[in-house]
């Protein structure tokens, strides 16, 4: 039985396709500005890959903001309860999940079967966000997929003063004027962002058995700048991309719910 979970969030959308509970294809592209066009476009993607058409789905559910607007989708979820779920079947002993997209930055707690029992999250400000890091990546002229590898290089850090994204770009154009290099300012721009999501998860208690999804999770920088910030060792996901861990959250509550939900 094929289902299927689609997460249309604020950057990308991300689509999942499960034959009886495994994963037979994925995709992600970066949102378009109608949700539903987002949504048709990666799901076409996903069953493309699988050699399947829209009508092989038989239960599909939606996340994300955009959530509501996933035209085939019998039912939605939450992007909390999504991301507990996905990242609890890929580590099942995994007890906090930190989920950094484009517009917010989440915390979520779980019992042994990924129900969660407490989550805190950010979507007032864009600091601790992977906005944030997009907009610092423009202002260095750099691509946000590179950023994670020079931060490596770093020899002495910088310390960014402003929270505000946008004193912050101010702060870094005037670090590059000061001739900082680009590895110190960009491992001082992921020890601040970290040390945000870190506050974020300690307000309700840091569980070690943590692993971290979303797209800001494939920086290696802020992995790593989010341990530290965390005294943890973060729980790797393994193969899977840690950017469509919602979506495959949603299409495990699908293969779950398939008869409940089943159109
Ligand atoms: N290859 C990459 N390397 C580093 N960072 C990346 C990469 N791809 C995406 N990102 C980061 O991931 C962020 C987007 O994450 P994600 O796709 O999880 O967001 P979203 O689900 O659309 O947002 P939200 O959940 O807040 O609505 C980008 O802002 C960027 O910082
Ligand atoms: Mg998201």
């Amino acid at each position: 039985m094929i289902t299927a979970g689609c997460d249309v969030g604020s950057l990308s959308a991300k689509a999942v396709i499960l034959d009886s509970g495994s994963i037979v294809s994925s995709h992600v592209i970066f949102a378009r500005p109608e949700p539903e066009d987002s949504a048709r476009e990666v799901m076409g993607a996903a069953l493309e890959k699988a050699g399947l058409r829209l009508e092989d789905i038989e239960c599909c559910v939606g996340t994300g903001y955009g959530r509501n607007h996933v035209p085939f989708a019998q039912s939605v979820q939450s992007e909390i309860a999504c991301h507990g779920r996905g990242a609890q079947w890929l580590l099942p002993g995994v007890r906090m999940v930190i989920d950094i997209g484009g517009q917010d930055a989440k915390a979520i707690k779980l019992d042994e079967s990924g129900n969660v029992v407490r989550y805190a999250y950010n979507d007032k400000c864009a600091s601790g966000t992977g906005r944030f890091l997009e907009v610092m990546a423009g202002a260095l002229g750099l691509r946000i997929e590179d950023m994670g590898d020079i931060s490596s290089r770093a020899k002495e850090p910088v310390t960014i003063s402003n929270q505000c994204v946008v004193f912050a770009e101010t702060e870094i154009i005037s670090l590059i004027n000061e001739g900082r290099h680009q590895p110190d300012i960009i491992a001082g721009l992921h020890r601040a962002m970290a040390h945000r999501v870190a506050s974020l998860a300690k307000g309700i208690e840091i569980d070690r058995e943590l692993t971290m999804t979303g797209g800001v999770a494939k920086n290696r920088g802020m992995f790593q700048a989010l341990e530290e910030a965390l005294g943890v060792k973060i729980m790797e996901i393994g193969d899977a991309d840690p950017q469509i861990v919602g979506a495959l959250g949603a299409a495990l509550i699908a293969w779950e719910n398939r008869d409940s939900e089943k159109p």
